[in-house]
């Protein structure tokens, strides 16, 4: 599929949080051609040498044209995309990198803090009676998606680090139960790194295939500087997360 470069306007750039926000631009290609799982390269206009921002795409409205990204405001470039407002124009690189793999039929999506954002999309595109969520973060003020989730899923599970919403500890701690409960055929998870690595463990330990999401630093973020690289557990050659990923198998790479 040819990327797609294209200057977007902005339709909606709301809070959600005190720092966290959902930017919704009107990119009518981009939002037909998109598969979950896939990002697009934001431009940062900021005055200081013309950088890109990687953002997972967590919805798209393909009637209305549109991409929702959610975003957390943690430096430069997103206190940048923070101020833009309704009309305001950014320039788009997208869809880029390689999706989830929807072959499944009891998928379970694990999502930790911002990495709970692309399975928006990927849950939009599965079967929503047979998709279980498992959703962790720190405490009950970060756990706003919910709603976010609602009617995707036939079951919501959600743990907190502080036991202030759903059950207290870490989404992995979780996963015994459900996995007796449930005859899952795939894990999705995206998240911290820790939190893919122990749950790709659990994954392979109970011989269910799981794909993660892996988030590295961008520059280009179209296969050609090398700034993305990563371990490639089953062959010589490096991957780059930006064209062989984001989504890989997780025994690809971790
Ligand atoms: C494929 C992909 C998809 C992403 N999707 C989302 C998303 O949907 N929502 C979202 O909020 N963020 C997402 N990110 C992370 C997002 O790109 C960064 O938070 C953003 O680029 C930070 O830019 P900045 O200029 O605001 O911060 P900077 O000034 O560049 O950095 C501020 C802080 O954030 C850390 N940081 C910056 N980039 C990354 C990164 N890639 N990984 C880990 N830490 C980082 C830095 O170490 C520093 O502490 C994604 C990243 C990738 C690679
Ligand atoms: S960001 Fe340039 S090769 Fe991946």
């Amino acid at each position: 599929m040819p990327k797609i470069a294209i200057d977007t306007t902005i339709v909606e750039n709301k809070s959600i949080t005190d720092d966290v926000k959902e930017l919704i631009v009107y990119a009518p290609k981009i939002a037909q051609q998109a598969v979950p799982g896939q990002f697009v390269h934001i431009k940062i206009a900021t005055g200081e040498p013309l950088l890109r921002r990687p953002l997972s795409i967590s919805n798209v409205n393909v009637e209305a044209g549109t991409l929702s990204l959610i975003y957390r405001i943690v430096g430069k470039g997103t206190a940048y995309l923070a101020n833009l407002r309704t009309n305001d124009e950014v320039n788009c690189l997208g869809p880029l990198g390689n999706g989830f793999d929807l072959t499944c039929e009891r998928p379970l999506l694990v999502g930790g803090g911002m990495g709970t954002a692309p399975l928006i999309f990927l849950a939009q595109r599965l079967n929503p009676r047979t998709t279980t969520v498992l959703m962790g973060g720190r405490n009950k003020a970060e756990m706003f998606w919910q709603p976010m989730y609602e009617g995707l899923a036939k079951e919501i599970h959600i743990t907190t680090d502080d036991g202030s919403m759903g059950t207290k500890g870490f989404t992995v701690s979780a996963l015994p139960e459900l996995v007796k409960a449930n005859q899952f055929d795939r894990i999705f998870v995206c998240g911290p790194h820790v939190m893919m690595e122990a749950v790709a463990k659990f994954a392979k330990e109970h011989e269910i295939p799981c794909q993660v999401s892996l988030e590295k630093y961008m520059a280009c973020g179209i296969g050609a500087c090398l700034s993305c690289t990563c371990v490639n557990k089953l062959g010589d050659k490096r991957k780059k997360v930006c064209t062989d990923g984001p989504v890989f198998w997780a025994e690809e790479v971790l």
